[in-house]
C-alpha cells in the first residue's frame, strides 16, 4: 500500500543532518541575560528555596562568579539587589543614595571585567517597606509622578554606576521620557533604556519576590500599575507609547504566557525585543522535573525556542547558565 502524495514533509526530517540542515533557528549565547541577585546580608551564596540553582551572591563573590559565567559564554546580566531591611522605608529612599548596593555592584564589576554588559532595574520594590513598585499616597496607590521622577533619578545614578542599560520595570506612564531627559540632561546619551514595556500582572513573580524579599504574607497587588493578563490591545498601546518614549530596546514579560505579544511587537517595531521568563516561569519547570514528570533540560530548551521563535531575539532567563553549557 502506498498513497501517491505529493507532499511528504517527513522526508526532510530522516536523519540528524537533515534534520539540523533544515532547522529555522538556533539558539545562541547571544540571545542570554542571566538575572542575578546580589545581597548585602549573605556571606556565602545562598539558596533561594523556591529557585532551584539560583543563589543570592555577596558582592565579594560576585566578581569572580561573573567571571566563571563568562567562560562558558555569557556576558550580559541583569542586576537584582537585595537589600537590609532596616534600610527600606515607605519612599524607598535608598534607591537615591549613590553608594547603594545595586551602584557598587556595577561598578565593581566593571572595575574588574572587560566585556561585560550590565542591566540595572529601575524600581522602587527592592527599597520600599511595602514592596511596591512606586510610593503611596495617602489612600495607599502607588503615585505616578512622584514615583517617576525618582526612578529618573535612580536611572543617572545607574548610569554613572556602569549600567550600560538602565531597565525602568515599575509601568510608571511616562518614565521612560522622564528618564531619557534626565539622561541626556547629565551627559548620558549613551546609555540606554531596555524598557519593560509590556509587563503583566502576573502570578509568576512569587519566587522573585522572596529572592529579593519584597514578599509578604499576602500577595502584593501590583494591579494598578501592571496590565491585566487578559489584554492585549493595552499591551500594544505601552509597547508603542514606549517607543515612542524612546525606549532602545522593548521588553515583554512574563515571556512564554505572552508569546502574542512578543510576536506583535516583532512585527512592529525595528528595535530588539526582549522578553523576561520569570522566576514562576522557571520553578514550574523544576518542579515538574523534582516530581519526576517533566524532563528539566528538554523543556527548558524547547521554552527557549518557543519565545525566540515568537520574535524575541534577548531572553531574560535563570536557565542562562544550563543552555549556555547545552548550545
Ligand atoms: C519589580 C520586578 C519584578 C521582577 C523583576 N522586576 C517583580 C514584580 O514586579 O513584582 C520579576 C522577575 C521574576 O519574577 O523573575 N520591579
Amino acid at each position: 500500500m502506498n498513497f501517491n502524495l505529493t507532499h511528504r514533509p517527513r522526508r526532510i526530517r530522516n536523519n540528524p543532518v537533515l534534520r539540523s540542515l533544515v532547522k529555522e533557528q538556533e539558539l545562541s549565547h547571544n540571545d542570554l541575560v542571566l538575572p542575578v541577585f546580589v545581597s548585602e546580608q549573605a556571606q556565602v551564596p545562598e539558596k533561594i528555596d523556591s529557585m532551584p540553582e539560583i543563589f543570592r551572591w555577596p558582592l565579594n563573590l560576585l566578581v569572580s562568579k561573573i567571571k566563571e559565567w563568562q567562560d562558558i559564554g555569557i556576558n550580559t546580566f541583569a542586576i537584582f539587589p537585595q537589600i537590609q531591611a532596616s534600610k527600606k522605608n515607605p519612599l524607598g529612599s535608598e534607591i537615591l543614595n549613590s553608594d547603594s548596593l545595586v551602584y557598587k555592584t556595577a561598578y565593581e564589576i566593571k572595575a574588574a571585567i572587560d566585556n561585560v554588559a550590565l542591566v540595572g532595574d529601575i524600581a522602587l520594590d527592592p527599597y520600599t517597606t511595602h514592596g511596591h513598585d512606586g510610593i503611596l499616597d495617602c489612600n495607599g496607590v502607588v503615585e505616578n509622578d512622584r514615583t517617576v521622577e525618582i526612578l529618573a533619578q535612580g536611572a543617572v545614578l545607574a548610569a554613572g554606576a556602569g549600567y550600560d542599560l538602565v531597565a525602568p520595570s515599575d509601568m510608571m506612564d511616562g518614565r521612560v521620557k522622564l528618564i531619557r531627559e534626565e539622561l541626556d540632561k547629565q551627559n548620558k546619551q549613551n546609555t540606554g533604556i531596555l524598557s519593560y514595556s509590556a509587563k503583566f500582572s502576573s502570578a509568576y513573580y512569587g519566587p522573585f519576590r522572596d529572592a529579593i524579599g519584597t514578599g509578604q504574607k499576602t500577595a502584593i497587588d501590583k494591579s494598578c500599575y501592571q496590565l491585566d493578563p487578559a489584554n492585549l490591545r493595552e499591551a500594544k498601546r505601552e509597547l508603542e507609547l514606549d517607543f515612542e518614549e524612546g525606549a532602545d530596546i522593548l521588553m515583554i514579560k512574563p515571556a512564554e504566557p505572552y508569546l502574542d505579544v512578543i510576536k506583535y511587537a516583532r512585527e512592529n517595531f525595528n528595535i530588539p525585543i526582549a522578553a523576561y521568563q520569570v522566576s514562576g516561569e522557571y520553578s514550574r519547570i523544576w518542579a515538574s522535573h523534582l516530581q519526576g514528570w517533566l524532563d528539566l533540560e528538554s523543556c527548558a530548551l524547547e521554552s527557549m525556542h518557543s519565545i525566540k521563535r515568537a520574535g524575541a531575539n534577548i531572553i531574560f532567563t535563570y536557565f542562562a547558565e544550563r543552555i549556555a553549557k547545552l548550545i
